[in-house]
């Protein structure tokens, strides 16, 4: 057995599928040498404490004990994001997406063929990533074969982990910010690849782990700004390579579905023009989905792929109110993406938030509207209940990108990417509002009330809470972010 890296004696929260998780108010949890997590012991009463560890042959081992209001969930995983859209986070609300992208977004993105500023900026942006509590996360950087490999290293460097991609973008761009053919777009994708798969790991995180932390995904923009040439030699680097993630965008915006439509005349829907290039498979990541029909929903379905949700960006730009609910009813992969800039926050817990907001404005307006029938669902049209909302951010994201296997759970096996949430009132750096009102002070004694409370504090953290109340970030078993780390 490795040996034990860190022992956690405290409250664990943890997803255990798409609407239940396990509340663990006194948990025991070991964290091997490798930052995967040994063993867990459920519920240890603090008297049982010495005797647990000893039954494991562990004598004077030191304990992270935490304290009350205190309690460890998985990291957060966005699903889609865009570093280089930093810059402009919080601006551009007044457009929809195509006009959005043409007077906002492609003239910041541009700005990324200066290596300098690319490293001012990316090196920001993760920083803030990290500490806002996402400890996997899917990265598009501009068409910069050079920006983007310090997107890369820059991330590598932090110990976060992540998909890096550089955007295919070949036409319909304006002339100072389009790649010059297919050929030299797919020969830097693969410059890309490569370059991401020789980075070694930072030395803190060396410790024997097969899995790399950052990989490259094959990143064509959306379908409007591929010609089919580029999306047929797309084609070909993803086929020879069917571990290699793919991600973009589709049917985001009702001008956006028009267009794309019109370039492809022969296609039989938006989902159906990645479907031709093979570019929908079991590792393609596809961001919003908001007006997809039920026959690209069953296609999606059927190829494996996932969705990024990303309301708070699905608001911001006007671009509609996506059906989770009815994906899930279909057992579509779910997770959730910032996407920065659209979205204004570089936090999931904001997504959360929003999440909940569109789930609530689908089932008001299903409610308003007579003509729609009320066909039995578990999620279609119903408000997004707290352990799904908790699955979406973490385990949901996780099978998204593919990584179920590794993250997104508290569970035997798995990486220690996770959190040390804090609700406690304490000290002026934290969130002071969250602790009030008596709920989140420890007055319960059984179980089953210690549970309870541990769900209130959950449910206050979502909603409620903010960066300041995540005091540590760890990926991997290693402290990697949050109030208390310091380079
Ligand atoms: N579609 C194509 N590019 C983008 C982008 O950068 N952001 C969003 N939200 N949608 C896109
Ligand atoms: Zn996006």
């Amino acid at each position: 057995m490795p040996s034990s890296l860190a022992i956690f004696y405290g409250a664990v929260v943890t997803p255990v599928s798409v609407d239940n998780y396990a509340a663990l108010p006194r948990a025991l949890l070991c964290v091997n040498s490798s930052g995967l997590i040994e063993w867990v012991v459920d519920d240890v009463e603090p008297h049982r404490l010495q005797d647990e560890l000893a039954s494991k042959g562990l004598v004077d081992v030191e304990v992270v004990d935490l304290k009350d209001g205190e309690f460890l969930m998985p990291g957060f995983i966005d699903t889609h994001t865009h570093a280089p859209q930093y810059p402009n986070m919080g601006t551009g609300g007044q457009f929809q997406l195509l006009d959005w992208l043409e007077k906002v977004t492609f003239p910041m993105e541009a700005k990324f063929e200066d290596t300098s500023f690319a490293r001012d900026v990316y090196s920001s942006v993760v920083r803030r990533v990290l500490d806002a509590g996402t400890t996997t996360c899917c990265y598009y950087g501009t068409l910069h074969l050079e920006a983007t490999k310090i997107l890369a290293e820059v991330i590598n460097q932090a110990g976060q982990r992540a998909f890096v991609g550089k955007c295919n973008m070949d036409r319909n761009s304006p002339a100072y910010y389009v790649e010059p053919s297919p050929q030299v777009s797919k020969e830097n994708t693969e410059h890309l690849i490569n370059f991401i798969r020789s980075l070694s790991k930072p030395p803190f995180l060396s410790a024997p782990s097969h899995h790399p932390l950052v990989q490259p995904i094959l990143t064509p923009r959306f379908a409007i700004s591929c010609t089919d040439e580029l999306l047929s030699s797309l084609e070909a680097v993803a086929s020879s390579d069917p571990s290699l993630r793919i991600q973009t965008h589709i049917s985001e915006n009702p001008a956006e579905i028009e267009f794309t439509l019109s370039l492809f005349p022969k296609a039989s829907s938006y989902a159906g023009i990645y479907d031709h290039f093979k570019l929908l498979r079991n590792n393609t990541i596809l961001a919003h989905g908001v007006h997809l029909t039920n026959e690209e929903l069953d296609l999606i379905k059927q190829r494996g792929a996932g969705i990024s949700h990303c309301p708070t960006s699905n608001f911001n730009l006007s671009s509609g109110v996506a059906p989770v609910g009815v994906m899930l009813d279909k057992d579509i992969k779910v997770g959730l993406g910032t996407d920065v800039s659209g979205g204004f926050s570089l936090s999931i817990l904001k997504t959360i938030q929003d999440a909940s907001i569109a789930a609530k404005v689908r089932s008001i307006n299903h409610r308003e509207d007579s003509n729609i029938g009320t066909s039995p669902s578990k999620f279609a049209n119903k408000p997004l209940p707290i352990p799904t909302l908790l699955y979406l951010a973490t385990a949901g994201g996780a099978s998204v990108c593919d990584l179920e296997h590794h993250v997104g759970k508290l569970e035997v096996g798995k990486n220690f990417d996770a959190l040390l949430v804090s609700i406690r009132e304490e000290g002026t750096e934290l969130n002071p509002g969250i602790w009030g009102n008596g709920l989140g002070r420890p007055k319960a004694a059984s179980l089953k009330e210690r549970k309870a409370l541990l769900d209130t504090q959950l449910e206050r953290f979502l909603f409620g809470g903010d960066d300041r109340n995540i005091r540590r970030v760890y990926v991997q078993g290693k402290l990697v972010g949050g109030t208390v780390f310091s380079m």
